[in-house]
């Protein structure tokens, strides 16, 4: 919060600098190397009919008449990519880019089956004490997708997941000591979808993969270290039950809501009292008296699929709405809420290519005025297709997290292989900043790129070698 104005007030100069260009419209911008941050040189940006190239600042400027643009950049050494941009007939549109190295040549280890292994969000909140009140409960979701000689090898597989530093949250939350007030009636160590901290994961809904859903773990170990980025063991077995494979993969989750930011020290308290001489309610005294309420019994919160009471605001609408205006609307204001200047959870690709929440969010106040015009918080959310082309958008009508690749170079994969399989959760979308997230691919590309070597699901004699080199989606 303190540093939220002079934010504000930068943000400001840099929009006045871009309303004032040196011609009326067109396209604009920076072309620089994802890691080093050095600008390119010599690139060439193409909207299909006319290109231009990089001087060496690494700036272009392309002619362009008002209308929608696929732009796609090309220089060697660097992989090719594409940005989708609208040029309107009054100012210059900027699009930057940071481009990524081209793939390295690691040589992919012998393995029997190939374990891609994801969690669904990136990122999960819960907290530290549920006396006063539940946004949300400790809830996380692992998928994991078996491939072996190109064929999904699933059919008589079993996995299982734990966590070594992991097995007891009762031990760092009193969520369970709470549970029932908010009408969740579950077992020491069992989250609300049945789920403990082990156990044997189950077939997901489209039969391609496995689930584990709603993992009631904490970012605390049993010793007490928090680390929001701790990791699950998970095993393989065959029909046999002979372990076939076993590999780690994080499990995010953070407590870092920091209302206290701005409620103070005992900010549930506070909280509630401000709710209660607003809205005339007594969630204090029904808290003090051991009964806490969950915010979704009265605000629907689509997260937990809770349908709220009628007439009663959504949670993210009331939130959002409520504190319109109290936050800087950059990554750092929306920090305040969702985890956090520790946790660092906006941590994939975009971000590294200089993304923040409201580039793809929108600012606070379009977060609850678009939920009036019709957006469904939770399940109407940006789109990957919003800045890339056509070729690699999600399935129409579906979340990133529930679709599959449907183009591929061969008509045998489509449908067979989720998005976060081979890009990982939102928010840590490989080439993520957080080596934790990085085990799958380290484990079989020796890179933390998204899944791009055939041979990671593929061995030699598949009869697709022939295809190699060629993009992956089409
Ligand atoms: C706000 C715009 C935006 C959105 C939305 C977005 N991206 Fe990106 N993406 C970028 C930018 C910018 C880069 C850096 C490369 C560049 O400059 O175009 C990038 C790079 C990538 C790359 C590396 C491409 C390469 O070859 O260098 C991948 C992979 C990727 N994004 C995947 C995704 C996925 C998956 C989603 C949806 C979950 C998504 N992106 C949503 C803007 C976006
Ligand atoms: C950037 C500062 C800031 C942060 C961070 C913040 N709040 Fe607030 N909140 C406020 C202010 C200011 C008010 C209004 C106080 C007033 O008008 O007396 C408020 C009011 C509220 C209210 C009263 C709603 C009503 O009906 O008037 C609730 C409930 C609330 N906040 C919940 C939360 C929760 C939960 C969090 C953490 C997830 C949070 N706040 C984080 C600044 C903040
Ligand atoms: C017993 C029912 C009930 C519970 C439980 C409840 N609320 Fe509310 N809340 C209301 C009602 C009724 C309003 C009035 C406005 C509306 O329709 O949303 C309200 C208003 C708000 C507002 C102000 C919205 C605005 O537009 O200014 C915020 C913020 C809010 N609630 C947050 C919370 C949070 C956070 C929790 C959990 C800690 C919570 N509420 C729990 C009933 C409830
Ligand atoms: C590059 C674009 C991008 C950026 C930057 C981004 N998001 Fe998202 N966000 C998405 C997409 C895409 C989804 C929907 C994922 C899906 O369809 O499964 C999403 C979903 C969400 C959700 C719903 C839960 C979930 O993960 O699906 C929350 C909450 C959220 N974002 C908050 C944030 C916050 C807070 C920030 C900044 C710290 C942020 N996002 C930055 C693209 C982005
Ligand atoms: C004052 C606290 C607060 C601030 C500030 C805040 N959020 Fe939220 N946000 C919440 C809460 C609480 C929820 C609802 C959690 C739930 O539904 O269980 C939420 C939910 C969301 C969701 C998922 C629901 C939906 O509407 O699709 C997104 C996306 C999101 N926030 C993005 C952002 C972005 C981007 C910013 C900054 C521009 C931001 N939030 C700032 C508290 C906040
Ligand atoms: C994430 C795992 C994965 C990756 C990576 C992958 N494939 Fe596949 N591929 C599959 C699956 C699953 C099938 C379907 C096999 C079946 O139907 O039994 C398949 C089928 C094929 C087929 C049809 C013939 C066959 O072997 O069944 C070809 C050709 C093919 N892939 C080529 C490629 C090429 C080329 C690449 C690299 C650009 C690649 N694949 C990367 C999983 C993968
Ligand atoms: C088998 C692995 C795999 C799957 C599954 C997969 N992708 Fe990709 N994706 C790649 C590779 C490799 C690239 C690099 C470009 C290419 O080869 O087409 C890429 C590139 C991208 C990019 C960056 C495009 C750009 O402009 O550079 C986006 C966005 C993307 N994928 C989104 C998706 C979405 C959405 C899905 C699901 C509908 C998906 N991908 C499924 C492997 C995959």
């Amino acid at each position: 919060m303190r540093k939220a104005p002079l934010v504000a007030a930068l943000a400001g100069v840099f929009c006045l600098a871009l309303a004032a260009p040196a011609f009326a419209n067109g396209i604009t911008g920076t072309v620089r190397d994802i890691d080093t941050k050095a600008a390119i040189p010599g690139a060439v940006v193409s909207n299909g009919r006319t290109s231009a190239k990089t001087n060496s600042s690494g700036a272009y400027t392309l002619n362009a008449a008002a209308g929608k643009y696929t732009l796609t950049i090309t220089k060697s050494g660097y992989l090719k990519t594409s940005q989708v941009c609208a040029v309107t007939a009054a100012a210059a549109t900027k699009v930057d880019w940071a481009l990524t190295r081209s793939y390295p040549s690691h040589a992919v280890p012998a393995h029997d089956v190939t374990v891609l292994a994801w969690n669904d969000l990136g990122m999960h909140c819960d907290q530290d004490s549920y006396k006063y009140f539940s946004v949300l409960p400790p809830y996380n979701t692992l998928h994991v997708q078996l491939f072996g000689g190109g064929e999904d090898a699933s059919r008589g597989y079993s996995v299982s997941y734990a966590f070594a530093k992991k097995t007891d949250s009762t031990l760092h939350t009193d969520f369970w000591k709470y549970a029932s007030s908010f009408g969740w009636n579950l077992p020491k160590n069992v989250g609300l979808a049945g789920e403990g901290l082990s156990g044997t994961m189950k077939r997901d809904a489209k039969g391609i993969g496995f689930v584990a859903e709603g993992i009631p773990v904490t970012p605390y170990d049993d010793d007490g270290t928090w680390d929001p980025y701790g990791q699950a063991t998970l095993t393989v077995r065959n029909g046999g039950g002979s372990v076939v494979a076993t590999t780690n993969v994080v499990v995010p989750v953070s407590t870092e809501m920091d209302c206290s930011n701005c409620h103070g020290a005992n900010a549930p308290v506070d909280i509630l009292t401000k709710h209660d001489a607003a809205n005339d309610t007594t969630l204090l005294a029904d808290a003090n008296a051991g009964h806490p309420h969950s915010c979704s019994e009265c605000h629907s919160d689509n997260a937990l699929g809770a349908a709220g009471k009628p007439g009663v605001e959504s949670l993210s609408y009331a939130m959002h709405k409520r504190h319109d205006g109290k936050v800087a609307n950059t990554t750092e204001g929306c920090y305040n809420c969702h985890p956090g200047p520790k946790t660092q959870c906006l941590r994939g690709i975009m971000a590294r290519a200089g993304k923040g929440c409201v580039d793809c969010h929108g600012t606070v106040n379009k977060l609850w005025t678009s939920v009036a015009a019709g957006r469904q918080p939770w399940l109407n959310e940006p789109k990957c297709a919003d800045c890339h082309d056509a070729k690699h958008a999600e399935n129409s009508n579906t979340l990133y997290r529930n679709s599959v690749l449907n183009n591929s170079l061969e008509g045998d994969m489509n449908g067979r292989i989720y998005c976060e399989a081979c890009h990982n959760g939102t928010h840590a979308e490989y080439t993520t900043a957080n080596s934790a997230d990085a085990v799958v691919t380290k484990t079989y590309q020796g890179d933390n790129y998204w899944i791009y070597n055939c041979a990671v699901c593929h061995k030699s004699g598949d009869g697709e070698t022939a295809f190699r080199g060629q993009a992956m989606h089409r």
